[in-house]
């Protein structure tokens, strides 16, 4: 799949396969997570591959779903993610910051994720202090996101927004992803 194909095809996935994911697939987005670009290129980030039942019960109530969705959007059990990846920012490196380099290190993952197959979906509505605490990361490094990651079980719609970019699921439970057109968004040589 070339890169084009994977940026068009992507959208967040929030229901799931129960489905394993192998630890060469996670190695292979944190490698692609790596090799992001960073200022200065002072590589802050780490990461934590969750993938085991155990692990995945403790992260996911400290993850929120979807707030545009009226009293959320939280998968069912049965469409719990297969695997999360946490993002730390490490301040040694960078004592301040660290949100842009997770930015392109996380859609280096997501991007990655499509090509193999899998969906994700990006959080950072998370409660970083009980993860800190659930996971033992040391003091010296902060919890930035939380990529949940499977097989997808819901194909969302990307369709044309008006004003309301709200995404939102219809009565087949199907999610609507408005995207705001490319005349609103681009201005030629002046604004
Ligand atoms: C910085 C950032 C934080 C996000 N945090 C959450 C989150 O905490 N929970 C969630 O369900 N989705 C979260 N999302 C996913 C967005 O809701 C999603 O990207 C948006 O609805 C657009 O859909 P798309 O990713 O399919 O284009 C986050 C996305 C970004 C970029």
């Amino acid at each position: 799949m070339n890169v084009s194909s994977a940026i068009q095809r992507r959208r967040t996935i929030r229901r799931f396969k129960n489905q394993f994911v192998p630890e060469s697939m996670l190695i292979k987005f944190v490698d692609a997570a790596r090799l992001a670009p960073s200022a200065g290129n002072s590589q802050p980030l780490e990461y934590i591959t969750v993938a085991s039942a155990s692990g995945c019960e403790k992260i996911f109530p400290h993850l929120k779903w979807a707030r545009f969705i009226g009293g959320g959007d939280t998968p069912a059990e049965d469409k719990k993610p297969a695997a999360y990846i946490v993002v730390l920012i490490n301040r040694n490196i960078a004592a301040k910051g660290g949100g842009h380099e997770s930015g392109a290190a996380v859609q280096n993952i997501l991007l990655s994720a499509i090509e193999e197959g899998y969906g994700a979906c990006w959080l950072r509505s998370v409660d970083r202090a009980a993860i800190k605490e659930a996971f033992g990361i040391a003091g010296h490094c902060d919890v930035d996101s939380v990529v949940a990651l499977g097989k997808p079980a819901e194909s969302p719609i990307t369709e044309l927004a008006g004003d309301d970019t709200k995404y939102w699921r219809d009565d087949r439970g199907l999610l609507h992803v408005p995207k705001r057109s490319i005349d609103t968004i681009l201005h030629k040589e002046k604004f």
